[in-house]
C-alpha cells in the first residue's frame, strides 16, 4: 500500500486517482488546511473505487504511528506542504515549521517501521536563479523564499538520511508549473482567495471572478517580453509519480529528476492558447515585474525520459482546455 500525504491537494488528488487506476492500493491522509473534503468523493466518482482516508497532521506523530501500524505501507509520496511563495516571505516561521517538522516526523515513523522508499515533491524553485535555462538536475543549487528553502532543506535531510543507511531509496522530483486538471473536470486546483499563480487566475477571470489579469513585466528579454516557465499538465505530472513509485520498488535505486515538459511558454502564449480553448476574452493590463521573478525558466527533462520512460503527453492547449472544463463547471471550486 503507497500512502500519499498532501493527498487531497491539487496534485495529490490527480496522483491519487492514476495510483488507484494503475492497480495500487493507496491510503490518503491530510489535514484540509489547504482542501476541502469533497475531494474524495470526486475521486471515488472518478475511479470507482473506495478511497481509504485519514484525516491527520503529518507533525502528529501518534496518528502516522497508528497508521503504520495497522496498514502495511511499502512507500510514501509526501506532497503536504504549505507552499505559496509570497506568504513564505510573510510568514517564515509557519513554512519552516510545517514543511521541515513534517517530513522530520513522518521520517522518523518511516524509520521505525522499516518503511525506505519515499517520494519526495520538489520544485524547480530549488534550482539557483542564476543558472542558465534549460535547468539540468546537476546545476547549483539555491533558492529566493523561505518556501524555496524548505525544498532545498527537504532534498538535503533526505540526502543525508540516504548516506546514513543504503536502504532508503529517495525519489526527488523536481516539478515546473502543474496546470490543468482531470478530464472529467471534477478534480482540479481550487486555490483559497486571490490566486497566486498564473493558470488559475486565468480562468477565474474567464469564469467572471475577477476583472482583470495583470501581467507581471511586459518588458523581459523573452520573445514577446513577458515571463516565459514551463507549464506541464498535472495528468502528465501525476503519471510521473506512478513511474516513480515503480523504479523506486523494482529498480531499488533512489532518483532526482525534472518533472517538466522542457519547452517554455510566455504569459501571453498562455493567455491567447486559453482564449482559444474557452472561447473566452481574457482582459489584462502589463504591470510592474513582481518582486522575486526571473524572466524564463524551463526543465531539461531528458533524464526523466531516460530514467522513467516519462515523457509529455498534454500541449498547452490541452492543459487550458481541461483547466477550463474544470474551472467552468465548478465556479466556486469544491464548495459549489
Ligand atoms: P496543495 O496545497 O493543493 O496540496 C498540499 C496538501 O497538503 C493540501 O491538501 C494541504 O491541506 C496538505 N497539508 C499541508 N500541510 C499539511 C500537514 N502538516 N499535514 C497534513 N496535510 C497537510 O498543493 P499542491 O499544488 O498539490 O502541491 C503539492 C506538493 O507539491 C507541495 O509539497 C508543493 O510544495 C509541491 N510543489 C507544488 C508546485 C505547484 O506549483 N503546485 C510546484 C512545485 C512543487
Ligand atoms: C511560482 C513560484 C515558484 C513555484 C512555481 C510553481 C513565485 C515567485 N514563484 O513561480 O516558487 O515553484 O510558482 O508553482 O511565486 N504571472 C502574471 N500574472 C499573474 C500571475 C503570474 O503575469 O497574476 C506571471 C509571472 O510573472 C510568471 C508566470 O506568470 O512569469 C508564471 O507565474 P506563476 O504561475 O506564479 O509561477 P512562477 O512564477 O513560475
Amino acid at each position: 500500500m503507497i500512502l500519499l500525504t498532501g493527498a487531497t491537494g491539487y496534485i495529490g488528488s490527480h496522483t491519487w486517482v492514476k495510483l488507484l487506476e494503475t492497480g495500487y492500493e493507496v491510503i490518503g491522509l491530510d489535514n484540509f488546511s489547504n482542501s476541502s473534503q469533497h475531494v474524495i468523493d470526486r475521486i471515488e466518482k472518478i475511479t470507482n473505487k473506495k478511497a481509504l482516508f485519514i484525516e491527520a497532521d503529518v507533525q502528529d506523530k501518534f496518528s502516522l504511528s497508528d497508521l503504520f501500524k495497522k496498514n502495511q505501507i511499502e512507500g510514501v509520496i509526501h506532497f503536504a506542504a504549505l507552499k505559496a511563495v509570497g506568504e513564505s516571505v510573510q510568514r517564515p516561521l509557519d513554512y519552516y515549521s510545517n514543511n521541515l517538522n513534517g517530513l522530520l516526523n513522518l521520517l522518523g515513523v518511516l524509520a521505525r517501521f522499516d518503511c525506505h522508499n519515499f517520494v519526495l515533491s520538489s520544485s524547480a524553485t530549488v534550482y539557483h536563479p542564476e543558472n542558465p535555462i534549460p535547468y539540468v538536475e546537476g546545476m547549483p543549487l539555491g533558492s529566493t523564499s523561505p518556501y524555496g528553502w524548505t525544498k532545498y532543506m527537504s532534498e538535503q535531510i533526505l540526502r543525508d538520511l540516504e548516506a546514513s543507511n543504503p536502504e532508503w531509496r529517495i525519489a526527488y522530483l523536481r516539478y515546473f508549473n502543474p496546470v490543468g486538471a482531470h478530464p472529467s473536470g471534477l478534480i482540479g486546483e481550487d486555490p483559497r482567495g486571490i490566486p497566486n499563480n498564473l493558470m488559475p487566475f486565468v480562468t477565474q477571470v474567464a469564469v467572471g471572478k475577477r476583472k482583470e489579469l495583470s501581467i507581471f513585466g511586459g518588458d523581459w528579454p523573452t520573445h514577446d517580453g513577458t515571463g516565459v516557465r514551463d507549464y506541464i499538465h498535472v495528468q502528465d505530472l501525476a503519471r510521473g509519480h506512478v513511474r516513480a513509485i515503480d523504479y523506486l520498488l523494482n529498480q531499488k535505486k533512489s532518483l532526482t529528476v525534472n518533472l517538466g515538459a522542457g519547452k517554455g511558454y510566455s504569459v501571453l502564449d498562455l493567455v491567447k492558447s486559453f482564449e482559444k480553448a474557452s472561447g473566452q476574452k481574457i482582459p489584462y493590463q502589463i504591470v510592474d515585474r513582481r518582486s522575486g521573478d526571473i524572466a524564463a525558466f524551463y526543465a531539461d527533462a531528458s533524464l526523466a525520459d531516460e530514467l522513467l520512460d516519462w515523457r509529455i503527453e498534454f500541449d498547452l492547449d490541452a492543459m487550458c482546455h481541461d483547466s477550463w472544463r474544470w474551472q467552468s463547471n465548478n465556479p466556486n471550486g469544491f464548495e459549489d
